[in-house]
């Protein structure tokens, strides 16, 4: 098949969550497979093009429904197996700093990417690249899906391919003021609750979801849960809709970037058979962020970005108590919401020695703290699936995360009996929950050695595979391919 990713971050290029993650993996174990995909890419000022060996091509112009032809420059790359990446070049609408905003959300945000998809499908017409699928991901290239049932409808060669959209987070459904309908190209016959319109707003998410020939989220159990009033975030319905449709696959991790036998980032390497690396790594991390150097204090590591999503509520309540209560060490790496920011560092003055903090993004420290931690928390409030817990598992850092989503799913509780389990488990959205948890954690790490080293060498061993969800993925384009010729959405 020909596959189209497009989306609005792509690790290595760009990146602020997850989403960047899976688009610079999944396109390479869709390749593996045999396919012939391409992703496409704002290129944003903060990408290096020559760090990266983006190369021009040529240029292209982009007919929007304001009636103005867009001229925008084309750039190529790869990902690191060769799969090719398309840049799309438009330094009015990408040349700033900030993917969504600096750190303000951009006002021209639905100019942005209403321009992405359309840039994307465009390209394919005019390089006479026929996708059989359009992969769109999230309300940033949700837009892709509508155009491809919207424009030039009989006579556009992309009359056959099919779209599917992936929720990576149903929390941003990129509402926007019904202006910008105009832009996009739809008419008023569009601002209907089942499409665009959601409170007199424009909701492009939304607008995806009735378009798309299929739908997925980033997990099994999340793609039950969006279908509820709370999961849904007030698209149940409409998800229902569609409910035929959804599935659930779970992201993988890509173990040539997130492997300790191997990361470049880590001042040690280690494997389950010899995790002195690991032991060096945390000497290191406790040096980083000036930490007592206390080789027998467990650590609990945290990397996220600050947003309510993250179970920061219940961090916030909380942490000074277990840090009053119980004998241990925390560091956190993160940036975001200003607030959390704010308490943080603040914590970090009151408990010197023992909580480190390091406001910002930053790559390389994300690979220290998951592998010179010794828990890794994600208390998350909701979490479509998370990539850090799965990356922790694979450094024998073990998560403790509320049982939502793709936690519950990749996280298998332990069994104080039996001595099994992969990480620490709880359920209620309440601070008393998260602390006897942590506390469950601590004494377990004090009083049951033995069980600590029986739980990572479980979770190292853990494979969360992109071949085995590429292949579910593969399945969904086929079923979106059936409906497509069928007509059927
Ligand atoms: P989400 O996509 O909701 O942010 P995930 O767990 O799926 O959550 O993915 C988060 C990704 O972003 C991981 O690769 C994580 O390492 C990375 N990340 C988050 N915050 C930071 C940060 N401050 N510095 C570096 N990497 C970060
Ligand atoms: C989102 C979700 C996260 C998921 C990521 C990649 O940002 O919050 O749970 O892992 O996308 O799919």
């Amino acid at each position: 098949m020909k596959i189209a990713f497009i989306a609005s971050e792509c690790a290595p290029f760009a990146k602020t969550g997850g989403l960047g993650d899976v688009v610079g993996a999944l396109p390479k174990a869709l390749t593996a497979l045999g396919h012939d995909v391409r992703v496409f890419l704002p290129l944003y000022a903060a990408i290096n093009r020559h760090k990266f060996g983006i190369e021009p091509r040529g240029a292209m112009g982009v007919h929007m429904g304001s009636g103005e032809e867009m001229w925008l420059g084309t750039h190529e790359s790869q990902l690191n197996d060769g799969t090719p990446v398309t840049f799309l070049e438009y330094d009015r609408f990408y040349g700033r700093r900030g993917i969504y905003g600096d750190p303000e959300e951009f006002s021209d945000n639905a100019f942005r990417f209403a321009l992405l998809p359309k840039a994307a499908l465009q390209w394919c017409k005019d390089m006479d690249w026929i996708p059989d699928v359009v992969h769109v991901h999230d309300w940033s290239s949700a837009l892709g899906a509508v155009f491809l049932k919207t424009w030039d409808r009989v006579l556009s060669p992309l009359s056959q391919t099919a779209s599917v959209l992936t929720i990576h987070n149903i929390g941003y459904a990129g509402k926007f003021d019904r202006s910008a309908m105009k832009f996009i190209g739809l008419g008023d016959e569009y601002f209907t609750p089942d499409m665009f319109e959601d409170a007199g707003r424009m909701n492009l998410l939304k607008a995806g979801i009735y378009f798309a020939d299929a739908i997925t989220t980033v997990s099994p159990t999340h793609a039950h849960e969006i279908l509820g009033p709370i999961g849904g975030m007030g698209l149940a319905p409409y998800l229902n809709n569609r409910r035929g449709d959804v599935s659930g696959i779970l992201n993988g991790v890509d173990y040539e970037d997130w492997n300790p036998e191997t990361d470049p980032f880590i001042p040690a390497t280690y494997s389950s058979d010899d995790m002195s690396g690991k032991a060096i790594c945390k000497a290191v991390l406790q040096e980083r962020f000036d930490l007592n150097f206390e080789p027998k204090m467990p650590i609990f590591g945290v990397v996220s970005r600050f947003a309510s999503q993250k179970g920061f509520d219940l961090l916030q309540a909380s942490l000074p108590r277990i840090l009053e209560s119980m004998p241990c060490q925390l560091v956190v790496l993160g940036t975001g919401d200003p607030q959390t920011e704010a308490f943080f560092s603040d914590l970090a003055r009151r408990f010197p020695g023992r909580v480190g903090v390091f406001i910002g993004f930053s790559v390389e420290l994300s690979h220290l703290v998951e592998a010179g931690s010794d828990f890794f928390l994600m208390p998350s409030i909701y979490e479509p699936c998370g990539l850090n817990q799965s990356y922790s598992m694979r450094y024998g850092t073990l998560p403790i995360v509320r049982a939502t989503g793709g936690l519950d799913d990749t996280v298998h509780n332990y069994d104080e009996k039996a001595g099994t389990g992969t990480g620490f488990k709880f359920w209620d959205i309440n601070p008393a929950a998260l602390y006897y948890c942590v506390g469950w954690a601590v004494s377990t790490w004090f009083d049951r050695p033995g069980h600590i080293e029986k739980l990572r060498r479980a979770a190292m061993a853990q494979e969360f595979s992109w071949k085995d969800s590429a292949k579910q993925y593969v399945a969904v384009y086929e079923h979106a391919l059936r409906n497509r010729r069928s007509g059927a959405v």
